[in-house]
């Protein structure tokens, strides 16, 4: 059974949600469609370019495993998400919404994939049952 205290994390990390909308509305951050996915495209491939190597690398260094297993998983991810953004904006800009309404994630790596779960998760391996719908 969940404590109480958990079903507060829960609620203030909701709030925060909230918060981090409203913030972006005040500073006029939710643009186009085809002007939103080129932001998330350059934030996307400076996480897997620059951030995420240097946490890797820092990760190794410190013989940090569980730091590394993080940061590796996150690195291929980040790519799998520049590369939908990517084939999303094509969509966009020629007039099409995505081709699949489907999409899943990984609840270990996070990794996303379109239209159907792989048999075994291509970043970190766990099966199929492991992906949620996005709804
Ligand atoms: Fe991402
Ligand atoms: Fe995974």
């Amino acid at each position: 059974m969940d404590s109480r205290a958990a079903k507060l994390f829960r609620a203030a990390a909701e709030a925060e949600a909230v918060h981090a909308q409203a913030h972006l509305r005040a500073m006029d951050g939710v643009k186009s469609t085809s002007e939103n996915l080129e932001v998330a495209i350059a934030g996307e491939s400076d996480e897997f370019k620059e951030m995420y190597p240097k946490f890797l690398a820092q990760a190794q260094e410190e013989g940090n495993k569980p730091a590394e297993f993080s940061f590796k998983n996150a690195l291929a991810v980040e790519k799998v998400h520049h590369s939908l953004y990517s084939k999303a904006l094509e969509s966009v800009k020629s007039g099409q919404d995505l081709s699949t309404a489907f999409i899943y994630v990984c609840s270990v790596c996070g990794n996303t994939v379109e239209r159907e779960t792989p048999q075994t998760c291509p970043v970190c391996g766990v099966p199929a049952s492991k992906f949620s719908e996005i709804k």
